[in-house]
């Protein structure tokens, strides 16, 4: 068989994503954290704790690894509760730690990505009301103004809040993430909430930094009737594709937004983003299901045939990220894959998962779609919110009880495809035999 390389364009960024919360540990003054201390909320009572001890100095050793392993971008998250402990007060020392990691991401030549929010709320603002209580933009753009003005000489590549259809969704819909709702009302609240404080973070970031570049982390789940002749099949389908997916790149584009009959006009939000990133993970079914009242009367499952992650959370369905690409298109702007992984505790899928998704990502390329870089979710094994510790995502392996790391193969191959800026057939045979008749034909 001929050797042959599916490169990627220069400057391509190629790295891993992690959160605050999932790798800190000791986030005390957040809503997440008090979450877990109340029964019942998170999978064996696990809890974050130290995590993978971020705070306690271990950051270093980790952006060695990413480093070291060809990566050249990190996307991680700064926790709000330790930059603003209560509303009059900003801890100084934790906006100095994390320009010390924006500059030591520097000095190993790699661009930081930065998350304002990933799904965690100082308490302060959770005893205000969090998301329902539209007060809550005032104090993002507050804080967003202060991460700028500490963080802007290392960082320009920004995102506002990670997954806000799953904080929303899940918060307030579904009770799986605090403050564990199940209320239409306030879910319509929320999204606005939500966006409207994206959007006025958006304008005050340019105001600071005329080179920034500012966008959402979607999770985009591509949604389809299990019994295409189903007419609840497709209701189901098309409801949640229009609340998941749509509700919010949509009211972002037209300044308009709206899901079943909640309906706001937003002209303010219009616009405001400059890249679209996408966190893809899994495609799936939905049928509806008049036994599941409180997921809305919609069950799901993946195609059938998929190989699925170590607890069925996920499936690998590579041609859904291309869907997704496909999907974002429409925006007209740049797009950044901002999440991709699985959970695969003994590797034994993540190597195929890893390769068949770059595949894709090199199709889109391949067709001059401005796609500009990919981060794996994630660099090594962290707190899986509601469902704790039992499901390892990580590059690397975490031994919690000893914070060893050890490496999986996995980050052998993604390291090597980082170097190549690319995925090689070789590669492909040493890693997926399997897979090379299929990506390599002839
Ligand atoms: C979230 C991450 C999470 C990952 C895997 C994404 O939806 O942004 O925080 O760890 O999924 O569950």
């Amino acid at each position: 068989m001929a050797q042959a390389t599916f490169h990627f364009p220069r400057g391509f960024l190629w790295g891993t994503a992690t959160s605050s919360h999932q790798v800190e540990g000791n986030n005390t003054n957040n809503n997440w954290w008090a979450w877990e201390q109340e029964p019942g909320h998170i999978l064996h009572e696990d809890k974050s704790g130290v995590a993978c001890d971020w705070w306690g100095g271990r950051w270093r050793e980790d952006f060695d690894l990413a480093s070291e392993a060809g990566q050249n971008a990190l996307r991680f998250s700064v926790e709000w509760s330790r930059i603003q402990p209560s509303p009059t007060r900003w801890d100084h020392a934790a906006l100095d730690r994390y320009h010390e990691m924006v500059r030591s991401l520097k000095e190993r030549n790699m661009i930081s990505m930065v998350t304002l929010h990933h799904f965690t709320d100082p308490i302060w603002v959770t005893e205000m009301g969090g998301w329902e209580n539209e007060e809550i933009i005032k104090y993002f753009v507050k804080y967003t103004q202060k991460m700028v003005e500490a963080l802007g000489d290392y960082v320009n590549l920004w995102i506002t809040i990670n997954e806000p259809n799953v904080l929303a969704l899940l918060g307030y819909a579904l009770a799986r993430f605090p403050p564990g709702e199940r209320d239409l009302n306030s879910l319509g609240r929320v999204f606005s909430n939500l966006v409207r404080a994206h959007a006025a973070a958006y304008q005050v970031i340019h105001k600071l930094q005329s080179t920034a570049q500012v966008g959402i982390a979607f999770n985009y789940r591509p949604v389809m009737p299990n019994r295409s002749w189903s007419p609840l099949d497709r209701l189901q389908a098309s409801l949640q594709d229009n609340i998941f997916n749509e509700n919010i790149p949509q009211a972002l584009r037209t300044g308009k937004m709206g899901f079943l009959f909640w309906k706001k006009s937003l002209p303010q939000i219009k616009g405001t983003q400059d890249f679209i990133g996408l966190n893809y993970y899994s495609q799936e079914y939905t049928s509806f299901n008049l036994l599941r009242r409180q997921e809305f009367f919609s069950s799901h499952s993946y195609p059938s045939g998929a190989t699925l992650s170590d607890t069925g959370f996920l499936a690998n369905t590579p041609e859904g990220l291309i869907k997704a690409i496909h999907w974002a298109l429409q925006f007209k702007i740049p797009i950044i894959i901002t999440e991709n992984g699985i959970e695969n505790s003994a590797d034994s899928l993540r190597q195929r998962y890893l390769i068949q998704h770059v595949h894709q990502l090199w199709r889109a390329v391949n067709h001059n779609h401005p796609v500009k870089g990919y981060f794996h979710w994630t660099l090594i094994d962290n707190f899986e919110w509601e469902r704790g510790w039992t499901q390892r995502f990580g590059l690397w392996e975490l031994d919690l009880a000893t914070q060893t790391r050890r490496k999986r193969p996995s980050a052998d191959l993604y390291t090597e495809i980082c170097r190549e800026n690319g995925l090689s057939s070789e590669m492909v045979e040493r890693f997926a035999p399997e897979l090379i008749s299929s990506l390599f034909p002839g």
